[in-house]
């Protein structure tokens, strides 16, 4: 697609490698105030047990489906696509995991186009949809009568703090800083705060569940604030890598010398880690839209 922020090789990059996906999303489960599993709050009202056919946008090795284990139809089939093929025994020891049929599709969320309109009773998109907002006409035609469409997606403000050390550290190094990093970009491309108004034309109704959070890095836990910030390098610094990619070295030496500064000074290093769901559904609610 012409205007899109990260190619297929950006998000290989980033996702290719199953074990530090899961090392990263144990770094955010440590480091978060929020103590509460966002996915259980996504899920604490719905009644999912006639769901049959589940599609997930994005599915990773299967973050958000972990916690399906018991809700659906005991036939159900589970779809997940993603970009990275590396996620395919990942994410099918996933559904089997948790007693249901798995696929895996291995490709662009815009093989959607291809399926059946009306034949899937839950599509999911976990921390995904704002690589591919397009796709959002296709989830509402995808939907059988009574399904549900759950995001779950960051904030704009999410990751500003690392965001300004490298900005920081961009400019330290002379090297050109952009109105709006890749990252922002990325963020506000589908974000707790404009959630609804992309979503909203599509579907007969919208509930938006704010998650405050943030990961406070100890002056005891630095390396796991860097280790992590390295492994988003792709998406968190993509104009260095792009364009400088003889100062990658450089731009990490700063971050680290960033981050051991900002906890000297604070005492610690803290992350804003704000998150939203959506929950869809092509029915409005009895009575109306809220
Ligand atoms: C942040 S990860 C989230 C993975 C998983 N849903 C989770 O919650 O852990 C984003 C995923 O979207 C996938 N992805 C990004 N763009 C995609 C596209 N156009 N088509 C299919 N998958 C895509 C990436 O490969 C990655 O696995």
């Amino acid at each position: 697609m012409k205007d899109e922020i990260y190619t297929p090789g950006d998000i290989r990059r980033t996702y290719e490698n199953v074990h530090d996906l899961l090392v990263t999303k144990h770094i955010i489960k440590t480091y978060s105030t929020n103590r509460r599993d966002i996915r259980d709050i996504a899920l604490r009202h719905l009644d999912l047990s006639s769901v049959r056919s589940v599609l997930d946008l994005g599915c990773g090795y299967g973050f958000f489906i972990e916690k399906l284990k018991g809700l659906l139809d005991p036939e159900a089939l589970i779809t997940g696509i993603d970009l990275v093929d590396n996620y395919e025994h990942a994410y099918l020891d996933t559904v089997s995991a948790i007693n249901y049929r798995g696929s895996f599709i291995r490709g662009s969320v815009d093989l959607a186009r291809g399926m059946a309109s009306g034949s899937y009773g839950l599509v999911l998109s976990s921390y995904s949809l704002y690589f591919f907002p397009h796709i959002v006409p296709q989830v509402a035609r995808l939907l059988a009568p009574g399904g549900i469409f759950i995001a779950i997606t960051h904030s704009e403000h999410s990751l500003e703090e690392a965001i300004s050390f490298v900005r920081g550290c961009m400019s330290k190094l002379r090297i050109e800083v952009p109105g709006q990093t890749a990252l922002c970009r990325l963020f506000a491309a589908f974000s707790v705060e404009n959630g609804l108004e992309l979503l909203g034309p599509w579907f007969g109704n919208v509930e938006r569940i704010a998650y405050k959070n943030s990961m406070v890095f100890g002056a005891e836990h630095l390396e796991d604030c860097i280790y992590y910030l390295e492994k988003k390098r792709a998406l968190i610094y993509k104009e260095v890598m792009d364009r400088h990619p003889g100062r990658i070295i450089d731009i990490e030496k700063c971050i680290s010398a960033k981050v051991f500064d900002c906890a000297k000074t604070n005492g610690s290093v803290a992350f804003n880690k704000d998150d939203g769901v959506f929950i869809c559904t092509m029915e409005a609610p009895a009575g109306g839209r809220p």
